[in-house]
């Protein structure tokens, strides 16, 4: 394993979309005061400009897409006003559209590469040396931060993913298709598990929870245990 110094305490969220990591994070950074590295918003960022670039065609171009991630600035900006984080790619505020399922769908496209992971890297390490981080991910606590002080791999059932997902849509009066999304839901699981780049399986060292059948609070209980556990205090 290679040993990476660091800074300031880290702690890894990895898992599948859906399962509860980013409500998770969120909670942890703000109990603990450390800033939220949300590195599927890099990969989905890459994926959006590589489609709007139509560098996603039948023969992606691994070189081409190297290109267009190391031209990429990228830049998350905590906003005092909203409590949220504001991404800037290139100077220009990134909004909502990298959040739905077909931007999902690239950004799980361009992971696959890893001349796109390694040109990802060092932008993630970076944030671990100016202040305590919660890295949300797929590979956070297996190759990007080995040496977190707590590792989570939190996962769920797709049927109980999706059913999640067609629950925010619908409480967001969007339109909702429960198949159309569990194929979805299995098709990017699928491509993270099976690729051979930094696949999405949990660290050896890991804590591994099923949110299947817990609600958030019952999460977080658990997590915040197993955080306390590796030493790091909750004042
Ligand atoms: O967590 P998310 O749904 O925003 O991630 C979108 C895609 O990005 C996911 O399907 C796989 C990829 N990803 C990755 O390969 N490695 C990460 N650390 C984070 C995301």
């Amino acid at each position: 394993m290679t040993s990476i110094k660091q800074a300031y305490p880290i702690i890894t969220i990895d898992g599948p979309s859906g399962a509860g990591k980013g409500t998770i994070a969120w909670k942890l950074a703000n109990a603990l005061g450390y800033q939220l590295l949300d590195s599927g918003a890099l990969y989905r960022i890459v994926g959006l400009k590589a489609h709007q670039a139509n560098l996603l065609n039948d023969e992606i171009n691994e070189n081409a897409l190297e290109k267009l991630t190391q031209s990429l600035k990228i830049e998350f900006i905590a906003n005092q006003e909203t409590g949220t984080i504001d991404i800037l790619v290139n100077d220009e505020q990134i909004g909502a559209t990298i959040r739905n399922e077909t931007v999902g769908g690239y950004a799980s496209q361009v992971a696959v590469f890893p001349k796109v992971r390694q040109a990802l890297l060092d932008l993630q390490r970076d944030m671990a040396y100016r202040s305590g981080v919660i890295a949300d991910g797929r590979d956070m606590g297996t190759v990007v931060f080995p040496n977190a002080v707590a590792k989570v791999f939190l996962t769920a059932s797709a049927k109980a993913r999706a059913d999640r997902r067609v629950g925010q849509l619908k409480e967001s009066g969007q339109p909702a298709d429960y198949d159309e999304i569990l194929a979805n839901i299995k098709a990017r699981d699928e491509r993270d598990e099976n690729r051979s780049a930094s696949p999405s399986v949990p660290a050896e060292d890991a804590l591994v929870l099923d949110s299947s059948v817990m609600d958030i609070e019952a999460v977080y209980q658990a997590v915040k245990t197993h955080c306390l556990n590796q030493g790091i205090s909750f004042s």
